[in-house]
């Protein structure tokens, strides 16, 4: 039993809500649209694959296929986003939860960085850090006017600390953190609910480039699962597994020549 309430009010059922997932057409954002249709939510589906879409809609059981939205774009441009936002907002009249998912990621890396990289650095900003602006933009206007509902975005633990072969997706994830907590401190008072996910390793498209050894790397379906779960209890802060970022939230308080010691002796062994 936690001595201190929840940041945001716990999600005691899902039947009926109407939840936004962008990023819903692979990984663990598909994982966690199946557990939510499964358990009775509403859900729309956005990502830019429209059949891998479909496709997540056709598996659920017959109730939760009638329900569900398909709603294909591309969260780096915000016209498509806030058309989407329209649509859904007019067929359900309102919004319980929105999670966005999207997100992509490129080893850059310091010592093969040149004016070539700079394209693939302002994709990964744009998708990754303007992405949920663009989802900000389009739906808190009516989020603030209902007064209720929730904004939940998938971070990273890679935001937590500088990290190699990561130039643009650690500092995206970083200001993604960032922002969070600055949403959570202007909306929570207006009644809005905001999470900020972060993630360890999970077993994903994302992931399957990686070629050194990912710790406690969980399945995305693990992942899914840590996520309701978090939201179920109101956290504002999901991370997961605990064992790894229990460890990586350590580091941060470290000095930072010892981090970088520490740093230099792990990547040694990945
Ligand atoms: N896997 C991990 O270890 C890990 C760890 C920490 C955090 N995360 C974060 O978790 C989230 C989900 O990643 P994942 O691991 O599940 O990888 P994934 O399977 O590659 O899923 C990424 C999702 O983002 C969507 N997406 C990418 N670019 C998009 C765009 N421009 N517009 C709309 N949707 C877009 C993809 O759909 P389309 O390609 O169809 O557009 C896909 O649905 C990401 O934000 C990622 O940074 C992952």
């Amino acid at each position: 039993m936690p001595l201190l309430p929840p940041l945001n009010p716990p999600i005691t059922d899902w039947t009926g809500l109407r939840v936004w997932i962008i990023g819903a057409s692979s990984g663990i954002g598909a994982e966690t649209a199946r557990l939510l249709a499964g358990r009775g939510a509403r859900v729309a589906l956005s990502a830019r694959r429209a059949e891998a879409l479909e496709t997540l809609r056709a598996g659920f059981a017959p109730a939760a296929r009638d329900a569900a939205l398909v709603l294909p774009l591309d969260i780096a441009h915000p016209d498509a986003v806030a058309g989407a936002a329209r649509t859904l907002l007019a067929h359900w009249e309102g919004l319980d939860l929105v999670l966005v998912a999207a997100g992509i990621y490129d080893a850059l890396r310091a010592p093969a960085f040149d004016a070539a990289a700079l394209p693939a650095v302002a994709t990964a900003l744009h998708v990754n850090l303007m992405g949920p602006y663009h989802v900000l933009a389009a739906l808190l206007p009516a989020l603030t006017r209902q007064g209720r509902g929730g904004i939940a975005i998938i971070s990273s633990v890679a935001g937590y600390n500088g990290l190699p072969r990561a130039l643009a997706y650690a500092p995206s994830k970083a200001a993604l953190n960032n922002l969070c907590e600055g949403l959570y401190f202007e909306l929570r008072p207006l009644g809005l609910a905001v999470y900020r996910i972060c993630p360890g390793f999970v077993a994903t498209a994302m992931t399957a480039v990686n070629d050194f050894h990912m710790p406690a790397l969980l399945s995305a379906q693990e992942a899914a699962q840590e996520i309701v779960r978090g939201l179920e209890r109101g956290d504002f802060h999901i991370h997961f597994p605990k064992r790894f970022t229990r460890f990586l939230e350590v580091l941060r308080w470290l000095p930072r020549r010892m981090y970088f010691f520490l740093l230099r002796q792990g990547a040694r062994q990945l």
